[in-house]
């Protein structure tokens, strides 16, 4: 039908916005994409801009996958699973409409979606990544193994339409976050100044 349409379209240009350039433009006059890592996270943004930028921007990222996937119960319809509409706001986050279908690494517009639709696993994802983080000072290292062990984790549910996805996700992501990988294996990777190697 057409609402399911609308929906789809509206969740993909929520997915779309890109938070990170946009707080760095309007309030810094900064371009993230030209430093740190280039990317339009919250990561890059905490880096390039601070913990301020960065949380506004993890905030507004994990937002946008957490109403696109609210949107079937904001318009009553749920004929189709709100997993897709939130994989909708995945797809415009990283294929922006609004930067040249370029986007960010869908890590926390992921996890705003698993908070829209199951805050549990939601909060086990974001403890998970938080330790790994403190532990490896490693933003990237974190969201990868947190991702896959979140999907573990989703398997024991027996929810086959999110395993499935969680399974597609963790390989999309690891494929988002290639160069990070390769730096990782250089031993070249950005490390952030919180977590015990900071505090040791
Ligand atoms: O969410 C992205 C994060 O995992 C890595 O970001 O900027 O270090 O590539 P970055």
């Amino acid at each position: 039908t057409y609402e399911i349409i609308i929906m789809l379209i509206l969740a993909y240009l929520l997915g779309s916005i890109p938070s990170g350039v946009w707080i760095g433009k309007l309030f810094f006059r900064i371009d993230i994409r030209r430093h740190g890592s280039g990317n339009i996270g919250t990561t890059n943004t905490y880096r390039v801009l601070g913990p301020i930028a960065g949380t506004i921007v993890m905030i507004m990222d994990i937002s946008k996958g957490v109403v696109a996937t609210l949107l079937p119960t904001f318009f009553g319809n749920h004929t189709i699973t709100p997993l897709v509409f939130g994989l909708m706001a995945i797809l415009g986050h990283t294929f922006s409409i609004f930067d040249k279908f370029k986007g960010g690494k869908a890590v926390a517009v992921s996890a705003g979606m698993l908070l829209a639709y199951q805050p549990v696993l939601f909060i086990i994802a974001i403890s998970m990544w938080l330790f790994l983080i403190f532990i490896s000072s490693t933003v990237s290292f974190a969201s990868i193994v947190a991702f896959i062990l979140i999907t573990i984790i989703i398997f024991f549910t027996h929810d086959i339409l999110l395993s499935i996805l969680a399974s597609v996700l963790t390989i999309f992501i690891i494929y988002r976050h290639w160069e990070n990988v390769i730096r990782m294996l250089h031993g070249t990777e950005n490390n952030v100044s919180f977590g015990l190697y900071y505090w040791l």
